[in-house]
């Protein structure tokens, strides 16, 4: 498959995605079966996560786009009084509000080089994204990649939390992204890319 092709199948899923189809169908295992050959090593589905939400539509992106899955991994794992943001003096409060903060980030992608587009994932923090997001963002040249941001949250809509991260990657194709429930299926999303 062209590489044009396989970039063009893949960004199908955005817009599913964002389409908000019924994710009702078949099994995630039947899905993964259906995905086709060539999309692999194309996409990095790229994902912070404090308690798995995210982590699940993450994974859910990946098989359906048969891109590399990469967790970014605070050096200071986030406790659960870290999370509190019931008190203004919780760390996430805390970064929250400084536009400086910028948390360090254990490990990192191997060869960037390979991904032409990046899913992000987080969970909104305060109508925002996570503030290793823009560690994550300022720690690579996303120069002509494909960045297509993607949230979870209580209730919240995505709102500027992704066009807030374009000065991170200035250089990068930034798509809208959309928030994406947890309980989203994957099979219209291998269908789209199937087209
Ligand atoms: C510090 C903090 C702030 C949050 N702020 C919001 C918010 O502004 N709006 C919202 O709908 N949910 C908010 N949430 C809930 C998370 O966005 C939601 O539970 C998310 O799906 C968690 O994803 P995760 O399990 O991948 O970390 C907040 C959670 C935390 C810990």
């Amino acid at each position: 498959m062209k590489k044009k092709t396989i970039i063009s199948a893949i960004l199908g899923v955005v817009t599913m995605f964002c389409a908000c189809f019924g994710f009702a169908g078949c099994t995630d295992d039947e899905a993964k079966d259906k995905i086709p050959e060539g999309t692999n090593g194309k996409a990095l589905v790229a994902y912070f996560s404090a308690t798995n939400t995210t982590k699940g539509v993450a994974e859910k992106i990946a098989v359906a786009t048969g891109g590399a899955l990469y967790r970014i991994t605070p050096v200071e794992p986030y406790t659960s009084a870290d999370l509190n943001y019931g008190n203004s003096s919780s760390r996430t409060s805390k970064e929250q509000n400084d536009s400086k903060a910028r948390p360090a980030i254990s490990g990192s992608v191997e060869n960037m080089d390979e991904y032409d587009i990046v899913f992000l994932g987080y969970p909104i923090w305060w109508g925002e994204s996570p503030k290793i997001i823009y560690t994550f963002l300022e720690s690579y040249d996303f120069s002509g990649k494909t960045i297509i941001p993607f949230c979870t949250s209580a209730s919240s809509p995505m709102s500027n939390s992704g066009s807030n991260l374009h000065s991170s990657a200035p250089n990068a194709i930034w798509k809208a992204g959309c928030r994406v429930s947890s309980t989203a299926h994957i099979d219209a999303l291998v269908n789209e890319i199937k087209r």
